[in-house]
Formats: structure tokens, C-alpha cells, sequence
């Protein structure tokens, strides 16, 4: 990689700023600064000071700064917005993923397997194998993660599972309500009340979300309901796993009660699309799950025609959706789901960051955090092009370089 730096000047701050300079063609997905909906420039450079965009333009007009790094021509992101994935807990669904490969169905009862394992494991356990993830995931080219609880379903194991994800993201989200917990197996209305009140209580300091799998074999429109009321009566904002196994209210109700996203939308009725698009509930749509589960994929051409916003998210768990590639989930979006390249890449960035209601991430413009994606590829075209290629050249989170 052709870098060089010169040595900061005396006096200036600890952490010295950088142009990042010879990008043969940048997504800003800042339509003020670009062309076409990602904002495309060509030839450019970025200055990031303090772990933040501070200019960005043409190569030729670029103000000088404490250090330079040449792209070498090649394509810079923003780094990916993963706005759904299930990361903290403990052994691998292995066997059950061969026996689907076999022909068995999916099932939402899978989940139990991984509540059994993680409710085993030490907090020093779960800690790592998030860490390890998160790395994994920034290796890749992800920038910002969500992470949500549902493995544990007691409120001791919910609640340390939210503690330990806080550690790692900002992106925290209560999933209590995953699946109805073994304990409750003959008493559902029993643990929704558990979800909606102590549960609850132990798990929102330490959660900006609210989740529900709404769903046949996990909770049904009111049960979803009372969960996100009672979450959003406590601060927390709701996104709703929704639509995914068969059609249902998810969708209608997380748009009523203005969630941030309906993530899966792999079944939806045409009042469903429209709702979404009458909306500002991002549809989450999560290639991965329908990949690893051999299901049809959602029909994100559908969406966005109708005028809904997309994100593609990796849904990374160990029963559905064992991948923390967000390039993957472009390809397969790209190939699959009825999306261009660039609405792909749109959707794993800027579109992450709306159902993640983030305006810091998810760009790159003056005043975002710099979070940048440099691709050993032309473009960003390459992404879904070059499917399984890895293809990161450096990664900067907040304007460290990470690799
Ligand atoms: O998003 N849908 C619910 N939760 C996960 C699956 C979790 C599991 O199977 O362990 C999902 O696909
Ligand atoms: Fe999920």
C-alpha cells in the first residue's frame, strides 16, 4: 500500500490530521457534493482532523494537512452501517445449518439451542466472542455495528448480555422478546409480562432499542405490541424483526408505532410496502437470513420503486444468518433482491445509518465521523462484481486507522 507521512509540526494537537488523497472515486452519499444518489466524486480527496470529515473535493484543491495517504487511485466508502446482528453469544448452530442443507426447514425454535450455550457461558466468554466479531466485522469494512440481546431470556442474561454489547457499540438493542424463554413454555402471557416489566427494568440502561421477533412460532401482533409500548415507555426507540417467515402485522406495526426499521420484510403484502413507503421506517432487508436458510429473498425492487428507504444489514447470528460480511450482502442484494450497485451500497451505508438514525455515519461530508472504507478495487461497483473477493485495503473508525 503506497503510504507516507510526514512527521506532525511542533504543537499541533496529539492525533494529526490526514489527506487522504489520489481516490479515483469516492462515495460521499452527499448528493450536494456529488453526483447521483451516492454523491460520486472522481479524482478526490478527504481530510479527516480529530476523528472527523473536514474536507472533502476535487485532489486538485485540497488544503494541506499534518500527514498524506495516497488512495493509489482506488475507491473509499464510508464504512458500512450494520444495523442488525445478534453478536453476543456462545456456540455455533453448525448442525442444525447441515441439516437445512439436507432439506429441513427453518424454524424460530432454533433459537433455543443458542440460549442454552449462551446461558452456560462466562461474561468473559460472551465479551470475547463479541470482540471477536466486531473485529471480524472491521476487517471487512464495518464501521458501525448494532448489537442486539436474545440469547440469554432470563433478566440476569438478558441484562449481561446488554452490559457486555454496551462495551462495544453505542447500538444497543433489548430483544428479550426473541423467543418465549423454555421456562415460560406453557405460560407465553407469563414471560411477556417478564419482557415488559422486570426484564425490562434490568436491561434499559443499558439499551438504545427495543426488538421483537413478531413472527409464528415466537410472539403475535399484540404480544409485540405490549413488548415495543412498554419499551418505548422506557426511552427506548422500537425496531420490529418483521415479515420474515410469513406474512403478519410486523410490518403495519412498527410503522404505526413509528419504529426506526422493520427489518426481514421478506413477506409483504402490497399494503405493507405502501405503509413502509408512506413512512419513515427503513425496511432492513437481510440477505443473509434467506441465503443460509434457503428461503426466498425479499423484493427490494418492490420497496424501492414504491419509494421506501432500504438498508442491507448481515443479521449475523449463529441459527440463520452466520455471516458479518456486509460485502456479501451487497453481491447477494445485487444478484438476488433486484438492486444496482450503487442502491446496494447506498442501502449498507447510508441506509444503515437511517435505520440506525444516525446523521454522523454512513457519509462523507465535513462534519461526519470518519469512518472510511478503502476498497483494493477501482469502485465500488467492485463490491458486488467481485463477489467472496475480499477487497479492504485500509479502514479508519473515527479517524484511527484500523488496518
Ligand atoms: O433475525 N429472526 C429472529 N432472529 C434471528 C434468528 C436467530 C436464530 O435463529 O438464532 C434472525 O434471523
Ligand atoms: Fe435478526
Amino acid at each position: 500500500m503506497s503510504t507516507h507521512s510526514t512527521t506532525a509540526a511542533p504543537g499541533s494537537p496529539a492525533a494529526p490530521s490526514t489527506l487522504i488523497t489520489g481516490i479515483g472515486s469516492l462515495v460521499t452519499n452527499d448528493t450536494a457534493h456529488g453526483t447521483g444518489p451516492l454523491g460520486l466524486l472522481t479524482d478526490a480527496a478527504v481530510v479527516i482532523d480529530a476523528g472527523t470529515v473536514v474536507w472533502v473535493g476535487p485532489a486538485g484543491a485540497a488544503p494541506d494537512a499534518d500527514e498524506r495517504f495516497d488512495a493509489g487511485g482506488r475507491a473509499l466508502l464510508p464504512g458500512f452501517v450494520d444495523s442488525h446482528a445478534h453478536l453476543v453469544f456462545a456456540g455455533d448452530r453448525t448442525a442444525e445449518f447441515n441439516a437445512r442443507m439436507s432439506g429441513q426447514a427453518y424454524s424460530a425454535g432454533g433459537i433455543r439451542t443458542t440460549v442454552a450455550a449462551t446461558r452456560a457461558a462466562t461474561d468473559a466468554e460472551l465479551d470475547a466472542n463479541l470482540a471477536r466479531f466486531v473485529r471480524e466485522a472491521l476487517h471487512q469494512g464495518t464501521t458501525t455495528v448494532e448489537c442486539k440481546s436474545g440469547y440469554g431470556l432470563t433478566v440476569e442474561d438478558e441484562a449481561r448480555a446488554l452490559r457486555i454489547a454496551a462495551g462495544h457499540t453505542p447500538e444497543t438493542t433489548y430483544l428479550g422478546a426473541h423467543v418465549v424463554a423454555p421456562e415460560f413454555a406453557d405460560d407465553p402471557a407469563g414471560y411477556v409480562d417478564l419482557v415488559t416489566g422486570e426484564m425490562l427494568d434490568a436491561c434499559a440502561p443499558y439499551a438504545r432499542w427495543v426488538d421483537v421477533f413478531c413472527e409464528n412460532g415466537a410472539f403475535d401482533g399484540d404480544q409485540a405490541r405490549a413488548v415495543l409500548t412498554a419499551g418505548v415507555a422506557r426511552g427506548l426507540t422500537p425496531r420490529v424483526h418483521a415479515n420474515q417467515l410469513s406474512y403478519g402485522p410486523g410490518v403495519q406495526l412498527a410503522v404505526e408505532l413509528g419504529a426506526a426499521s422493520a427489518d426481514h420484510c421478506t413477506h409483504l403484502t402490497d399494503e405493507d410496502v405502501a405503509a413502509l413507503a408512506g413512512s419513515a421506517t427503513v425496511a432492513t432487508l437481510l440477505p443473509g437470513a434467506e441465503f443460509s436458510t434457503r428461503a426466498a429473498y425479499p423484493d427490494a425492487r418492490r420497496l424501492l420503486a414504491a419509494g421506501a428507504t432500504v438498508a442491507l444489514s448481515t443479521d449475523c447470528n449463529p441459527g440463520s444468518s452466520f455471516t458479518s460480511s456486509m460485502a456479501f450482502c451487497i453481491a447477494v442484494a445485487v444478484r438476488e433482491m433486484g438492486m444496482t450497485p450503487d442502491e446496494a451500497v447506498h442501502a449498507a451505508t447510508a441506509g444503515g445509518a437511517r435505520a440506525l438514525r444516525r446523521s454522523d455515519v454512513g457519509l462523507i461530508a465535513p462534519g461526519a465521523r470518519a469512518d472510511l472504507l478503502l476498497l483494493d478495487a477501482p469502485s465500488h461497483v467492485h463490491l458486488a462484481y467481485r463477489p467472496g473477493v475480499p477487497l479492504t485495503a485500509a479502514v479508519w473508525r473515527a479517524g484511527v486507522r484500523e488496518l
